[in-house]
């Protein structure tokens, strides 16, 4: 049976298969693991509207549940990453605007348009994050955006003048209720923005981590565009941001209530010169993904075999990927040094490697340090000097296995 394309029910190509996995952010503790969900973690490309997707659902509860373990704010990139965002949304929006997020987990940009004392509201399923917000006096509904529940707010809460969302869109496959619940919230000329993992960047640095249950999705301007379009919403804008290993952030509107910019134009025509929805390019990335699973896996075997200590840095979604498809656990990696409090004293998804706070890190510093938060790597490297100094090395994987 041939997987379907949930943007348009073309039939997928698959072209990348990492193998059985767990949910990415399911840290375990001792007692949760006879029961480890699996699912087969595979990719595949849509010939007819060209979106690239998961074959698998994984159904929406059990990722997003009370105890979600991610929290934006964890990163001070990422926090003034959204207050500039937010103070941008705000400026750009007409007087008086009503500003919604959808995953506005614990409040990371809504805190911003809060403290301006702007009418805003959160969609945020995940209890633990969102009630994290509601303590600063965010407006949230704990409950997932879709058709049903935007149609709820339009009712009770009013047009929106600015609909945002970041790293969610993409985790949402059910994206025919989505797009309808936001052609029925916006305003008529109200503006959906939101920014994602760019496919372009995904392929251009071979960041196969990026694929795990909670991605779904993988945008690029000229999918996105088809995607919107059967739902009367047209791309208006769109502009390259470094955040997350590279994201490309969307502006959509109402068919024809603005024009769209040249920025458009440009950046698909630039993703069909590089051939982004050629089989052979979905090829080229899958054997470079191989490529990394075994360069990584051969050089932890021989610092292990050498005696020397390695420890992962920082307890990413992504890391489940890398961990569970070149099987890498704990006998390779000591343990993963992680800032989040939900995360320390459990096990990783799959491969079971001990989560320990960050101070772990330096007690005493291992010789090698794996680096799953390779993201943040601008901020952990300005806070890490002294393992360097320490004459500690770095792992990379990402674009290829390098230490330094
Ligand atoms: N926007 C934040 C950021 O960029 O850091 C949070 C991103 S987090 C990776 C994804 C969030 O989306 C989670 O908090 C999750 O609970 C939420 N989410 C998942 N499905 C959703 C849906 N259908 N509607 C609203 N939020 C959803
Ligand atoms: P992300 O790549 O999905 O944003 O996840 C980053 C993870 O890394 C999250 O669990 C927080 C953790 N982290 C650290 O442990 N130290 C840090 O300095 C940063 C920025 C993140
Ligand atoms: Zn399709």
């Amino acid at each position: 049976m041939p997987h379907t394309c949930q943007i348009c029910g073309g039939a997928l190509e698959e072209f990348l298969d990492l193998g059985r996995q767990p949910l990415a952010d399911a840290f375990l503790t001792e007692r949760d693991l006879p029961d480890e969900f699996m699912y087969r973690l595979a990719v595949g490309a849509c010939p007819a509207c060209t979106m690239v997707q998961l074959v698998e659902q994984v159904p929406r509860e059990k990722m997003f549940h009370t105890d979600y373990p991610y929290y934006s704010s964890g990163s001070s990139v990422m926090r003034e990453h959204f207050q500039r965002t937010a103070r941008t949304l705000l400026a750009a929006a007409g007087p008086d605007p009503f500003v919604v997020e959808i995953g506005s987990n614990d409040g990371v940009l809504l805190r911003t348009v809060h403290d301006a004392g702007a009418r805003h509201l959160g969609f945020e399923p995940s209890g633990k994050v969102a009630a994290a917000s509601m303590e600063y006096g965010v407006h949230v509904r704990n409950e997932f955006f879709d058709a049903g529940t935007a149609a709820d707010a339009r009712r009770e809460e009013g047009a929106a003048d600015v609909i945002f969302s970041a790293n969610t869109i993409c985790h949402i496959p059910y994206m025919r209720s989505v797009l309808e619940g936001i052609r029925t919230l916006l305003a008529p000329d109200g503006v959906f923005v939101f920014e994602d993992p760019y496919f372009g960047d995904i392929v251009a640095k071979t960041s196969f981590d990026q694929i795990y249950d909670e991605h779904f999705y993988f945008f690029t301007a000229r999918s996105v565009q088809a995607m919107v379009a059967p739902f009367g919403l047209e791309l208006v804008d769109v502009r390259r941001l470094p955040v997350h290993g590279g994201e490309v952030r969307y502006t959509v509107a109402h068919a024809g209530a603005r024009t769209p910019s040249d920025a458009v134009a440009t950046l698909i025509a630039e993703e069909r010169a590089r051939g982004l929805a050629d089989p052979a390019t979905l090829r080229r990335f899958a054997a470079g993904t191989a490529r990394i699973r075994d360069d990584l896996r051969a050089l932890l075997r021989r610092l292990r075999d050498e005696g020397h200590r390695v420890v992962g840095y920082g307890a990413t979604a992504k890391s489940a990927t890398v961990t569970n498809y070149a099987g890498i656990g704990p006998e390779l990696v000591e343990f993963v040094c992680d800032t989040t409090p939900a995360k320390q004293g459990r096990l990783t998804p799959g491969m079971h490697i001990p989560v320990r706070p960050a101070e772990a890190f330096a007690d005493p510093y291992p010789g090698y340090a794996l680096l799953f938060a390779w993201n943040h790597a601008d901020e952990i490297m300005a806070k890490e000097q002294g393992f360097r100094a320490a004459g500690g090395k770095w792992i990379r994987y990402v674009p290829d296995v390098h230490v330094s």
